[in-house]
């Protein structure tokens, strides 16, 4: 099919190169001229496992294109609506004017029968809002939400090979149009549930608000087990074997964060305040209060461990995205960590495989280097709060020599305590005794 993708961030730069993986002929469509450059040259502007070899080979074979003119994607079949939905500054509310100005510039280039396909997180009411503009301005064309469930570092496969697929639409037009782009999909035998507007949109901040709420759950048991000396990670594995529960994002530490998670839960929350119904969501700003804690517990630990003051103190941070495998920053509790400890005085360097660069747009103040060695060298303290491979495998008897000071501080709970206590380190992880 003939394809476009209006927006090319995280979600548009890879949605675009899947669909032409599968065989479709895609432009990829954005405002920012530096961005569209990059990814005509084969360059994803942003780390991302697999995407520079499917960028790379569906721009060589034509079936991929970019341009930054809106009119060029008048001769698609289908518009895939994939801008950011960023918190408003001072508010936890979704700022649509990046929907509602891509909506709108694509209406005069519409032809008969092209469908509209949001995949942009929005709050819910936002596609019967549009459809109803839709209706009034280009009654030719029509509308589906089709959330996107991508995480960051498998953001290919799960495009390639979603677990399932949510259409939002009014008609079965719509749904047979995306059944035709997701064939290959479907053919696998992924599950497809075909629903209104309003649920389809749910679906994505309601699986978000889940997926953090038990990370938030297991974070507050490892409160609980600081305070009696209990074990979060065996009780994780204890309570994971429910298969009710399940073991997968149960891992306490530092907490969640990166482009989703912490403002889709704030922007579901506002939601909820808009529809009278604030209540109902009251316990996601627990969820995020949790959160953010467990960054202050860090820091906490990081003072105690070192008697009480960081100041002047040299600290090794490892780790400044939100997660391995990806080089966002974007509210990384690894960074917060490493800001905050900076704040109190302490000679912070900080050090990540890929991160670096956008760490250093954001927080020009802190000292990095790309050398984990040089990183460890002569630290006070080891905070690790980004759980990258290579830090997961350090030695402690080889990092010891490079250190003046043998305390860790284990911020995602990934480190074997005995073989460091073992090797003469203070081991300190979060809700681990
Ligand atoms: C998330 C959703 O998983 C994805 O489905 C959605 O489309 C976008 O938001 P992503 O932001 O890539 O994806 O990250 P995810 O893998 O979900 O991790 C989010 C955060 O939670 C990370 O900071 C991670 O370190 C943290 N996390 C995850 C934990 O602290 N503990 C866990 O057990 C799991």
């Amino acid at each position: 099919m003939r394809i476009s993708v209006i927006g090319c961030g995280y979600l548009g730069a890879v949605h675009a190169s899947a669909m032409a993986e599968l065989g479709h002929e895609v432009i990829g469509i954005d405002v920012d001229e530096r961005k569209i450059a990059a990814l005509a040259a084969g360059r994803p502007p942003f780390y991302e496992p697999g995407l520079p070899e499917i960028l790379t080979s569906a721009t060589a074979s034509g079936r991929l294109r970019f341009s930054t003119d809106i009119a060029d994607a008048a001769g698609a079949e289908v518009h895939f609506l994939a801008v950011g939905t960023p918190q408003v500054a001072g508010s936890g509310a979704a700022d649509l004017g990046y929907v509602d100005a891509a909506f709108e510039s694509l209406l005069p280039y519409l032809a008969d029968g092209a469908l509209i396909v949001g995949k942009s997180t929005v709050p819910v009411g936002t596609a019967g809002r549009l459809a109803e503009r839709l209706a009034a301005g280009a009654p030719h064309a029509s509308l589906a939400w089709n959330p996107e469930f991508l995480r960051e570092g498998f953001a290919v496969k799960d495009t390639l090979e979603p677990d399932r697929l949510v259409y939002g639409v009014v008609d079965d037009h719509a749904a047979s149009v995306l059944d035709q782009i997701y064939r290959a999909a479907i053919e696998a035998g992924t599950p497809r549930i075909v629903t209104d507007y309003a649920t389809a949109e749910l679906v994505k901040v309601a699986a978000n608000s889940f997926l953090a709420t038990k990370i938030s759950f297991i974070n507050a048991m490892s409160e609980i087990a600081d305070a009696t000396g209990a074990d979060v990670t065996a009780l994780a594995d204890a309570i994971g074997h429910d298969a009710r529960i399940g073991r997968r994002f149960l891992n306490a530490g530092v907490g969640f964060g990166g482009g989703c998670l912490p403002k889709d839960i704030r922007a579901f929350t506002a939601r909820a305040e808009e529809l009278g119904r604030g209540d109902a969501l009251g316990f996601l700003k627990e969820v995020d209060a949790i959160n953010l804690r467990q960054r202050q517990r860090v820091v906490d630990l990081a003072i105690e461990v070192l008697g009480g003051s960081v100041f002047q103190r040299k600290v090794a941070v490892l780790g400044v995205t939100f997660k391995p495998e990806s080089d966002d920053v974007r509210d990384s509790p690894a960074l917060d960590v490493a800001v905050q400890l900076k704040g109190l005085g302490a000679e912070v360097v900080a050090t990540d495989p890929e991160g670096l660069d956008n760490a250093r747009l954001r927080h020009p103040q802190l000292d990095y280097t790309s050398s984990t060695h040089e990183a460890l060298r002569d630290a006070e303290l080891v905070v690790l709060v980004t759980e990258w491979r290579e830090y997961r495998a350090l030695d402690p008897s080889r990092v010891g020599g490079l250190v003046a000071g043998r305390r860790i501080i284990d911020g995602r709970n990934v480190l074997d305590p005995v073989a460091w206590r073992s090797a003469g380190w203070q081991y300190r992880g979060l809700g681990r005794p």
